[in-house]
């Protein structure tokens, strides 16, 4: 009997493990993932805050990546029932409880100004609030907050429930996932994709998608034009009492602060360009700590919960690559920078319905 070559998705975090899921439901199958480490957990994905905030995080130089990202807001709700339909209730829900951007400062209240000022030209839904407002939204906010911009719209979701159903979803379709298999490099003959390198293995295959994020350019072979480097993100992760729950994520431009339907207040993050150093250091946990009291006092009696590092994908312009590449066969989707949680349910369709293009360029007759 021929056995069927599979479709091999590099990287085991929010984009392979929703590529993965994808795929299998358009019966592109059988789908394995190869993931260096653990599945979720080893991902930038793991140490993220799980921020649905287009509107919050739109910078002044990155309008197409706020467009894309309301685009794939919009995109969460089928995202998620194809998901339920598959694992039922381990599904997360979508948060919407909007997003506060304060400012502790007389420096910080002009920056939201021109914040503010930005957001109405682009007709993005914002409201300027004084500090007494802020508060009246989020109780817990310091007395030092004099102006914020609410941003109703935005949402959250606890990303780590969403890996873990995904991973049950991939996994129940009859996807297989290969931890600790690490991939040294994509064999391509004839200017086409054909397998994987693993130790001593080689892995043919049908298809191969680089997912792997910050890694996705330390994998030999390939396409040569893919650059991505590691931005490390320090962050700390608080247990929050009844006393002390945030009702929606706020933020600073120092720091952000955001609760998680599980209890945790995530505290964030550093944007690092040290390479792949992974070690939490002292001083960047104490400048985000104090950042994050100054904007809510009540933290200083949390108990810390974990204190982690994560490595954002970033390209040079910080726009993702996603679909096909300049190898037959061979596909790509990261670069997702500060956004791929947000990101996930478009960058998945925008590679799978890539996939099947190829696909049915390659039925059509000549
Ligand atoms: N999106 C949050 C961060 O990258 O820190």
């Amino acid at each position: 009997m021929i056995e069927t070559k599979p479709h091999l998705i590099i990287g085991g975090g929010i984009m392979g493990l929703s590529i993965g899921c994808r795929m299998l439901r358009e019966g592109l199958s059988p789908v394995e993932i190869f993931e260096a480490g653990e599945i979720g957990r080893s991902s930038a994905a793991w140490v993220a805050a799980g921020m649905l905030s287009p509107r919050a995080e739109a910078g002044f130089e990155d309008m197409d990546i706020y467009e894309e990202g309301l685009r794939s807001l919009e995109r969460y709700p089928s995202f998620l029932a194809a998901l339920q339909e598959e694992v039922g209730e381990i599904v997360p829900e979508i948060d919407r409880c909007g997003a506060l951007l304060c400012a502790t400062n007389r420096d910080q209240a002009r920056e939201l100004d021109r914040q503010f000022e930005f957001r109405m030209r682009m007709g993005i839904p914002v409201q300027k609030l004084s500090g007494e407002e802020a508060r009246d939204r989020e109780p817990l906010l310091a007395t030092k907050v004099i102006a914020a911009l609410w941003l109703e719209a935005d949402a959250q979701i606890n990303n780590r429930t969403l890996l873990h159903a995904l991973r049950e979803a991939f996994v129940k379709r009859g996807g297989t996932v290969r931890e600790h298999t690490p991939v040294s490099e994509i064999i391509v003959k004839d200017g086409e994709a054909i397998g994987v390198r693993t130790g001593d293995e080689e892995r043919p295959c049908e298809t191969i998608t680089v997912a792997a994020g910050a890694w996705s350019s330390r994998i030999g072979g390939g396409s040569r034009s893919v650059a991505v480097r590691p931005v490390k993100g320090q962050m700390i992760g608080l247990r929050m009492t009844p006393q002390s729950r945030l009702r929606q994520p706020v933020r600073t431009p120092n720091v952000y602060l955001v609760p998680k339907d599980d209890g945790r207040l995530l505290v964030g993050a550093t944007a690092e360009e040290v390479g792949f150093d992974a070690r939490v250091i002292a001083g960047n946990v104490m400048e985000l700590l104090h950042h994050a009291w100054e904007l809510v006092p009540a933290i200083y009696d949390l108990e810390v919960e974990e204190v982690l590092a994560g490595f954002r994908p970033a390209t040079r312009d910080h726009r993702a690559v996603m679909g096909r590449s300049n190898v037959h066969n061979l596909f790509y989707c990261t670069g997702h920078w500060r956004h791929g949680i947000l990101m996930a349910p478009m960058a998945a369709d925008t590679v799978v319905n890539a996939m099947l293009e190829a696909k049915t360029e390659l039925a059509e007759p000549c």
